[in-house]
């Protein structure tokens, strides 16, 4: 029913209310002045508005990969949409889903969960977004080190809660220390939100690491640990990267592991991921999610056993073949006059420092003040999409993705050269 057509006929108030009634114009809830746009769906807008007029944009913002989905998994989805695997499913994900999620958490992180332990959603996105709305109150905080993933904040603030962000700057290797673990704590501290490896900075937490933030945590019961592993076979060194309900059995019944295929396997659309958690947190979050989207995708839900379960010797080859993007890529970087930046262990981003550019002027005489002035200046001047480091946190830093094919990399870099040497 038309909105105009329900407030004709007297629908209730709440429904009129929010309708203008000078200008007809539907009125937003004040959550929505938590939130801001994303950032990258701006930056997505203009690259797309420049293409649009001619310009061919190089992509260095994106979290997509440029690898495929693999071919069995493609197959499966196909074999399972044909068998009429195209139906909503259990709201909590399809059994035999969940089950391979259990045996993946079991063969890397030797965790051990039961199925009402564990629940498929559409994407980790909406996990977390989930469990902080299942558990969330006005005025709780949730511990998010910075460099962060942007939406984590909008997410807790969208459900009523506050961020604490606590700085981990370079010289702490973008990585959380205990003590400033410590000193973050409150009295409303709900959750600590926990990212290994760590996007943006690629940094990955070592076991020991981890163990010092857990002896923290230890002193703290009712804190939730909210891990997401989402790039946790991304990384350059060993196999997968910890997660924390492995390193410290003892928290285990209150820290929500969140994953998904999305980065591991080349499956950003198919929107899969999931969580696996104390049950009573796992039944609260199934029960928003009946509310909301009733289940993840049918088909790719048959795609991500066949992800999960298949052959995995494909995430140690598209590893190595990022690690080789990661040395190219950062060869460039120490070419170009001002940018400098540390090699990232995960992931497949750069956390550059433009420490070096801030202050500069372009050719038309403009002073780059910030690294949103100079992700600006890239876009406009250079053709290159990159994120600037205030959207995560951490200034003056831009992040570049090197999930690029070698030649997109160097004809990348041959520009980013090129504009910083014409800064003076
Ligand atoms: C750190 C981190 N967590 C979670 C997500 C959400 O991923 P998805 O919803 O595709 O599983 C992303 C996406 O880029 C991310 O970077």
């Amino acid at each position: 029913m038309p909105l105009t057509q329900v407030i004709e006929t007297g629908e209730p108030t709440r429904l009129s209310q929010g309708v203008q009634e000078a200008t007809g114009a539907p009125v937003l809830s004040p959550r929505m002045n938590e939130i801001s746009p994303s950032p990258a769906s701006i930056l997505r807008r203009r690259a797309r508005e420049l293409r649009e007029a001619g310009r061919n944009i190089i992509e260095l913002s994106s979290g997509n990969l440029h690898f495929a989905t693999p071919d069995h998994v493609i197959a499966t989805a196909h074999a399972a949409a044909q068998r009429g695997e195209t139906r909503y499913t259990d709201v909590d994900g399809i059994p035999e889903l969940k089950d391979a999620v259990r045996a993946a958490l079991q063969r890397d992180h030797h965790l051990s969960y039961a199925r009402n332990e564990v629940v498929i959603c559409t994407g980790s996105t909406q996990a977390l977004f989930n469990a902080l709305l299942a558990t969330l109150a006005p005025g709780d905080e949730v511990i998010v080190p910075a460099p962060y993933w942007a939406p984590y904040l909008d997410q807790v603030r969208l459900t009523g809660g506050t961020p604490a962000i606590v700085p981990c700057p370079q010289n702490n290797g973008f990585k959380l220390r205990p003590h400033d673990l410590e000193l973050a704590i409150t009295k409303r501290t709900r959750w600590l939100v926990i990212n290994n490896p760590v996007n943006p900075s690629g940094a990955v937490y070592s076991r020991e690491e981890l163990s010092a933030i857990a002896a923290v945590l230890l002193k703290h019961p009712d804190i939730w640990i909210l891990a997401d592993g989402l790039y946790e076979h991304i990384v350059f060194d060993g196999d997968i990267a910890p997660t924390l309900a492995e390193i410290e059995p003892r928290l285990k019944p209150r820290t929500l592991t969140v994953s998904g295929v999305a980065k591991a396997y080349a499956m950003m659309g198919w929107r899969i991921g999931y969580a696996a958690g104390p049950a009573a947190l796992i039944a609260a979050m199934i029960n928003i999610q009946s509310q909301t989207t009733s289940c993840a995708s049918s088909i790719s839900q048959a795609a991500a056993i066949a992800a999960l379960s298949g052959p995995q010797t494909l995430l140690h080859e598209r590893a190595s073949i990022l690690r080789a993007h990661r040395g190219l890529f950062a060869a460039i970087i120490d070419n170009c006059p001002g940018l400098s930046c540390k090699l990232p262990e995960g992931t497949f981003y750069l956390l550059v420092s433009c420490a070096g550019i801030i202050g500069k002027r372009t050719t038309d005489g403009k002073e780059i003040r910030t690294d949103r002035d100079f992700a600006a200046y890239l876009l406009e001047h250079a053709d290159l999409a990159v994120f600037p480091g205030e959207d995560f946190g951490l200034s003056p830093y831009i992040r570049i993705s090197f999930a690029n094919p070698a030649s997109t990399i160097e004809e990348a870099g041959m520009r980013l050269r090129r504009a910083c040497e014409a800064l003076q």
